[in-house]
C-alpha cells in the first residue's frame, strides 16, 4: 500500500471518530509487517484531556491483536502526529509514517525523524 493510499484509507476512517467537542475528526491506519490492518479515530470525553488520538486508538486495536514494537510496518493518519503520538510511534518502532500535512500535501518520515534524540527508558 502506498504512502497515499494509507492516508487516504484514514481519511474514510475518520469519518466514525467521536469528537463533538472539537469537531475535528482524524482517523489512523495501522498495517502490520504480516499485512493485517487495524483502524483508530479519537474519541473524545466531556472531561477534556481523557480523549484519545487516533494514531493511540489504531495501536492498541494492533496490540490487543498481539502484536508488538516492530510488528507495525506503517501507519497513516489523516493529519501530522501531536507530540505524545510521535513517543507511541517510536514506541512500536513504526517503520513508515504516512499523514496529510497541514498544506494538504502527503509527507512521509520515520518516527526517529518526527522525534529526534528521543528519551528511551
Ligand atoms: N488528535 C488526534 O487524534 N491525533 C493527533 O495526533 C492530534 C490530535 C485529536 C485529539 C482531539 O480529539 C482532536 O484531535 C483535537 O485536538
Amino acid at each position: 500500500m502506498t504512502a497515499r493510499e494509507l492516508v487516504e484509507r484514514a481519511e474514510e476512517v475518520a469519518a466514525r471518530a467521536y469528537a463533538p467537542y472539537s469537531n475535528y475528526n482524524v482517523g489512523a491506519l495501522v498495517r502490520t509487517t504480516d499485512g493485517r490492518e487495524f483502524e483508530g479515530v479519537n474519541v473524545e470525553n466531556a472531561a477534556y484531556p481523557l480523549g484519545v488520538c487516533a494514531e493511540k486508538t489504531a495501536i492498541v486495536a494492533a496490540v490487543a491483536a498481539g502484536y508488538r514494537p516492530g510488528d507495525i510496518a506503517a501507519i497513516g493518519i489523516t493529519a501530522s502526529p501531536c507530540g505524545g503520538c510521535r513517543q507511541w510511534l517510536h514506541e512500536f518502532r513504526i517503520g513508515e509514517v504516512a499523514y496529510r500535512a497541514s498544506d494538504g500535501e502527503i509527507k512521509v518520515a520515520t518516527p526517529a525523524e518526527l522525534l529526534p534524540d528521543t528519551w528511551d527508558f
